[in-house]
């Protein structure tokens, strides 16, 4: 899908935010929080669709934009969600406001995972921090989809246990006898049981079978940097590898050139790429 074909392109000027009110808010580590909303205008939050992997511009009404991901499954339709990690000024205004607060939100913009060439497939979704975001929108797409896919393999890590983002997703999934769960810390604690390691040299040590798989890779730069070549090493083709990526941006929509990755824009053309097509970039900008 691209951006022209978002139904929401339809609905008028596309700078113009929909308002939509904060119903939720799930603290997930000490910096990080979940927002779930749902638009004010009641045709619009019967109407409104996304696909996983895409993006909008929330805005804190008198502070400004910021991009985040729709981190909630479009096969899930009673709210919509995003995840936050405090780090300046729209994030820190997202902060302090509470449930009932009023927020802007532009999009859907942006591409998605191509879920057409990861059916009948083996899945590997690979994520570190808050990289899980955009790719739990997917994995609850799959999984309540379960039928479409073959084996799938999460590996997920943090650097402490109170790292861990949406515990309560990689509880379930680890419940689920259809997933293999992964999850490991850079460094445990006294009550930790799980694996303790980096997200790449786990994945070596379990090392997924290649073999009509597709990998989902979504974290912190220098992990992202480290698993494209442990992925490699283990037989994933440049073309079996998807990511997304984030950068600075300003219209979300192709039209400032601030997104520009090699001659990419990570709005028009991403933020869901192949390993492929951005290969020559990433060792510079990630
Ligand atoms: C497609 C996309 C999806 C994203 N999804 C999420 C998400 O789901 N959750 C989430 O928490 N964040 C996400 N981000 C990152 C998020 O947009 C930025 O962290 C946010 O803009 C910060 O806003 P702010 O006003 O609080 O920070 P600012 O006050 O603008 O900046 C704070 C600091 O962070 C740096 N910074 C801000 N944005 C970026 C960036 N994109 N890349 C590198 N450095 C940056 C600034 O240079 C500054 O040092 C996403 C970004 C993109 C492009
Ligand atoms: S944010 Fe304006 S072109 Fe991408």
């Amino acid at each position: 899908m691209t951006v022209a074909d978002t139904k929401f392109f339809a609905q008028g000027n596309v700078y113009l935010p929909h308002i939509a009110v904060i119903e939720k808010i799930v603290e997930e580590t000490p910096g990080v929080r979940t927002y779930h909303f749902n638009f004010k205008d009641e045709k619009l939050r019967k109407e409104f669709t996304f696909q996983s992997g895409q993006f909008a511009q929330y805005s804190v009404l008198g502070t400004g934009e910021a991009t985040f991901c729709i981190s909630s499954s479009p096969t899930r339709r009673d709210h919509l969600e995003f995840a936050v990690q405090r780090v300046g000024k729209v994030t820190n205004a997202l902060n302090r406001l509470g449930v009932g607060a009023e927020i802007g939100f532009r999009g859907p913009y942006g591409n998605s995972f191509p879920i057409d060439f990861l059916k009948g497939k083996n899945l590997v979704f690979i994520g570190g921090g808050i990289g899980l975001a955009p790719l739990r929108s997917l994995i609850w797409n799959v999984i309540d989809n379960r039928d479409k896919y073959k084996k799938i393999d999460i590996f997920y890590g943090a650097r402490t246990p109170t790292d861990l983002c949406f515990k309560y997703d990689l509880e379930a999934w680890d419940k689920d006898k259809t997933v293999n769960m992964v999850t490991t810390v850079d460094r445990g604690d006294d009550s930790w049981k799980g694996k303790v390691g980096l997200v790449p040299k786990i994945l070596e040590e379990v090392a997924p079978s290649a073999k009509e798989t597709v990998a989902i890779v979504c974290g912190p730069p220098i992990m992202i940097r480290f698993t494209f070549p442990a992925l490699e090493k283990l037989g994933f083709k440049p073309e079996q590898t998807l990511t997304t990526l984030e950068k600075r941006m300003k219209c979300g929509i192709g039209k400032c050139g601030r997104c520009n990755i090699g001659n990419l824009y990570v709005c028009r053309d991403g933020p869901v790429f192949s390993y492929a097509q951005i290969k020559d970039f990433v060792s510079s900008e990630y």
